[in-house]
């Protein structure tokens, strides 16, 4: 992995370039195509490399807690975190719908039980199908209200937050204002398609705009971290 901004430098210290401030904070980690799709064949896994998933770890080494939402949870066939330095973050899932399989790695194939986001509307038969394995927080009415979400999480310790996505998820978090951060891998392709971007589900165009911080490259992959106003 070479630097090339701020400044130019042959080898980085990855848990340097990454350091997150002290406090509450909200990172969110997306890979896209140089067209800006955020699949290839309907997940993430065709914009990657051995540098990325370097990367995807060390960011979920260095937080408290991964916020992802279910549609992603689902797709990707998530499990639970690797143990890392600083202990094993829980997954914590937004849902509204509360439509798991128990038998998923997310439920199964963990060392911390995981964390179910969702709001008093959902389901209540699912929501007690979650018993044992799921600590489920209940955050707004219709909907996750992601701040009040995030107040919880924060309560109990958990205040550096990692979201990796989806693109649902992260215009809901926009457009509330609670991201600080992005880390963005774009990976050297083209994807056509119909591929979403790492945006999406918002009603009318949002423009957020956003300081480059850093520029990172590892064959032909970019990695750029950038933090928005808030941040
Ligand atoms: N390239 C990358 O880095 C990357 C990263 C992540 C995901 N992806 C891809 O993105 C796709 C999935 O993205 P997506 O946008 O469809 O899904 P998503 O954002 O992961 O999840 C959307 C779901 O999250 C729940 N949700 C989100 N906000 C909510 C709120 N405020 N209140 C209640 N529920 C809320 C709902 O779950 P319920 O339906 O359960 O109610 C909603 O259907 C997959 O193809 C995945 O592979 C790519």
């Amino acid at each position: 992995m070479r630097s090339l901004f701020p400044r130019a430098a042959a080898e980085v210290d990855l848990a340097e370039a990454y350091a997150a401030p002290p406090g509450r904070h909200l990172r969110v980690n997306f890979a896209a195509s140089a067209d800006g799709a955020v699949t290839v064949d309907g997940r993430s896994r065709g914009l990657s490399s051995d540098a990325d998933r370097e990367v995807f770890h060390l960011l979920r080494d260095m937080c408290d807690v991964v916020l992802v939402g279910a549609g992603t949870a689902r797709t990707e066939n998530y499990g639970g975190a690797r143990t890392g330095p600083r202990g094993t973050p829980p997954i914590a899932v937004v849902s509204r719908s509360l439509r798991f399989d128990p038998s998923s790695r997310l439920f199964t194939d963990r060392s911390v039980q995981p964390i179910v986001v969702t709001c008093a509307a959902a389901p209540s038969d699912r929501r007690e199908a979650l018993t044992g394995l799921a600590d489920v927080v209940v955050a707004g009415d219709d909907d996750v209200d992601l701040a009040a979400a995030l107040e919880i999480l924060a309560e109990r310790g958990l205040v550096h937050v990692l979201c990796e996505g989806g693109p649902h998820l992260f215009g809901t978090l926009l457009a509330a204002g609670l991201v600080d951060e992005l880390c963005l891998t774009v990976a050297p392709l083209l994807a056509g398609g119909a591929a979403g971007r790492i945006v999406d589900g918002l009603a009318a165009q949002l423009v957020t705009p956003l300081e480059l911080g850093q520029v990172l490259v590892d064959d032909g992959h970019l990695f750029l971290r950038y933090s928005t106003a808030r941040g």
